[in-house]
């Protein structure tokens, strides 16, 4: 069997052609229609995805019916380990945002890859620190009082998840819409269109449609995390 598809997910990097013909023989593999809710938290969790095609949005609701995304997971990536790891129930939503391609893994078979494919639980730790990293600026940027840098650390955290580099400019090719990066931002939309608008002004961005561009990445980051 063909496993080509598998050597970009990061979670089964350095791993051979022949471990992944048999890794590739526990999983299935599912379509998903865009919105449509994966995981629901809070439920019992027995199943871990990782995304061959499209994007996710991981995201809970505050106690006064407010949606705070989390982040938002595309290609290559993996959701639904924690349950599997810790026994306990889903900690988070996830929907999909586009038409998806995942791929779905039980959790005894999950747990018995980790065992007798040690580089997977190297690669899953890895993520995961990078993931503690990404909360940890996350909980930086929702105590920030300002506008500006809400909204610009969450720029920064999309770019560094999807962005293209390109002479010093990150293009990021989709920019979630302006009520889910209120979500991430912890602001409103209308605070995400004024500071947009600024910062556009300013020179610091341009913004075409959905694609939106970084114009000089390095000194946006030094500005703003
Ligand atoms: P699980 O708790 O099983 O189900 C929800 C999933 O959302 C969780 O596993 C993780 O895979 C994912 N998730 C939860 N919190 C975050 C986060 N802060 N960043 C990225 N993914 C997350």
């Amino acid at each position: 069997m063909d496993v080509g598809f598998l050597n970009y997910i990061p979670l089964f990097s350095e791993l051979s052609d022949d471990d992944l013909r048999e890794i590739v023989k526990l999983a299935v593999r599912q379509v998903y229609k865009k919105d449509n809710m994966i995981l629901i938290e809070e439920e019992i969790g027995s199943t871990m995805f990782i995304i061959l095609d499209g994007r996710v949005k991981i995201s809970r609701i505050s106690d006064d019916g407010r949606e705070v995304i989390l982040s938002i997971l595309s290609e290559g990536d993996f959701f639904g380990e924690m349950s599997i790891l810790d026994g306990q129930n889903r900690s988070a939503n996830v929907v999909t945002l586009d038409d998806s391609k995942i791929m779905v893994i039980r959790r005894e078979d999950f747990l018995q890859m980790l065992h007798d494919y040690p580089q997977i639980a190297i690669n899953l730790l890895k993520e995961l620190a990078q993931r503690l990293r990404r909360s940890d600026a996350q909980i930086k940027s929702l105590s920030l009082q300002n506008a500006t840098g809400k909204v610009a650390s969450t720029l920064l955290r999309i770019a560094d998840d999807s962005g293209k580099i390109h002479l010093g400019q990150v293009e990021i090719p989709r920019l979630p819409p302006q009520q889910d990066l209120a979500n991430m931002a912890g602001t409103s939309r209308e605070t995400i269109s004024r500071v947009l608008k600024a910062l556009a002004k300013q020179g610091y961005l341009k913004k075409e449609g959905s694609r939106l561009i970084i114009m000089d990445y390095e000194s946006f980051r030094s500005e703003f995390s």
